[in-house]
């Protein structure tokens, strides 16, 4: 490498124009959970290490290979969150949020890290957008999730995608289950990949979504999870697909779904979209009913979901949706001569302090080089400030479209600029 420094591997920076992408993305979910009547959270970059072995699982390849921990100087293990949710229900306990028959809905944008290979769609620092509803046992908020989740997708334009939809049941009926699959892949464990070798002993139903193709064919004849359910799993399931034809989002029953956080109990879901390669989740989430209770708090049912920034914006692209508008000046403020400088600055600041996106050149051009300037920013508006204009009180006023130039007072010229900026945003709107 030269002596210039280069990003970290699996970070990228995030450049103009395409901030202005991530903007209309975050702006267009803030706007989604103001609707749905859901509140910012903002929980810090690092928590102790502690919370996400438990919260997540010791087991998880999150856990397990994937952390930032470090020991900060007081001796502590702390960890850059690979995740929001136990964060979340960190802060969430901590507040001594909940009682009985309330709800909280939060929601985050935030960065997470883990510590994985990457490729295109999988970064060691990405950024999710999520929610989390803490207090409700019924499955109308798991469709109320899974709802904003579909709408978030529909209103960003990420073009096809697939709802896959699962339970995986509760400590009721889940420990049966799992015995068993337990007791039905045994005979044959020696064909299965390392990962799954290891999760036969601490979470043998995450053997089910294993990607290696060969252990999807050893599993393909294990008996589905929905036949193994609990009376309350499945009136919980059959209530949340009816909420969800309720509110017309598809979805496609997918047993073999499990998720690789080890916190879920019934609803589990994915987005994936066939558009943006091997990477496909586009978003995932569930219930977590005994994470609250695990962090510390009084038992607490929960779910939410996440969903990645980076894919989001790469399926977006892929259906031609990432388009963001700009930030253009409306008026770009030009000057004639030194003794014009501080005039113009100062017509400048007035016009920001009205509330309209002013420019100017900061390189000391001549006034045909600062138009053509004026004309590549794609502002509308062009107010010349020179020593002629400035003896008669005026300054130009020169429509950058039609080339059309006229003098105006200028005590005027901010009505002006108002009053032709407004016709020309009604004339856009109709
Ligand atoms: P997750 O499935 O681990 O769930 O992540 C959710 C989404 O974050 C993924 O579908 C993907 O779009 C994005 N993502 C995760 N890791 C990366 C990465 N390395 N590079 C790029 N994108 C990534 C959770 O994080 C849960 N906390 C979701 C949840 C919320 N469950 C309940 N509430």
């Amino acid at each position: 490498m030269s002596s210039g420094f280069l990003a970290p591997r699996g970070t990228r920076d995030v450049l103009p124009p395409e901030s202005a992408l991530w903007q209309r993305l975050e702006s267009v979910f803030r706007d989604l959970c103001a609707r749905f009547r859901y509140e910012e959270i903002r929980t810090p970059v690092f928590e102790d290490t502690r919370l996400f072995s438990r919260g997540i699982g010791d087991s998880t390849d999150i856990v397990n290979k994937e952390m930032y921990t470090f020991t900060d100087r007081g001796g502590r293990s702390l960890t850059l969150r690979p995740e929001g949710t136990a964060s979340v229900v960190r802060a969430y306990v901590q507040a001594k949020l909940g009682g009985p028959n309330h709800l909280s809905k939060f929601f985050y944008v935030c960065s997470i890290f883990r510590y994985e290979r990457p490729q295109q769609g999988r970064y060691r620092q990405s950024h999710q957008l999520g929610v989390e509803a803490i207090g409700s046992p019924g499955p109308d908020i798991d469709a109320e999730v899974i709802g904003l989740n579909a709408a978030l997708y529909a209103e960003l334009g990420v073009g096809e995608l697939a709802v896959h939809l699962n339970t995986i049941g509760c400590q009721e009926c889940r420990p049966a289950y799992r015995d068993r699959l337990r007791h039905q892949l045994r005979s044959r464990l020696d064909e299965f990949c390392p990962d799954c070798q290891r999760r036969f002993e601490t979470n043998p139903l995450r053997i089910l979504d294993c990607k290696v193709p060969r252990c999807g064919e050893l599993s393909a004849d294990i008996p589905s999870i929905l036949d193994a359910l609990c009376p309350a799993c499945v009136a919980h399931w059959d209530g949340l697909r009816r909420a969800l034809d309720a509110i017309d989002v598809g979805y496609q029953v997918d047993p073999k779904l499990v998720r690789g956080l080890d916190y879920y109990t019934r609803t589990a879901f994915e987005f994936k979209s066939n558009a943006i390669g091997s990477q496909d989740s586009l978003s995932g989430g569930g219930r977590y009913d005994g994470l609250v209770e695990l962090c510390g708090g009084r038992p607490t049912p929960g779910i939410g979901f996440a969903a990645g920034i980076e894919r989001a914006l790469m399926a977006m692209e892929r259906a031609g949706a990432a388009v963001a508008k700009g930030t253009r000046p409306s008026v770009f403020v030009a000057r004639a001569g030194e003794a014009a400088r501080s005039a113009a600055l100062r017509l400048m600041h007035e016009l920001r302090e009205a509330g309209i996106a002013a420019d100017t050149d900061y390189f000391d051009r001549g006034l045909k080089a600062q138009l053509r300037s004026a004309d590549s920013t794609g502002a509308w508006l062009a107010l010349i400030v020179g020593d002629e204009e400035m003896a008669e009180g005026a300054v130009a006023l020169r429509d950058l479209v039609s080339g059309e130039q006229v003098r105006v007072p200028r005590a005027q010229a901010l009505d002006r600029v108002r009053s032709l900026l407004a016709a020309r945003n009604g004339a856009n709107r109709s």
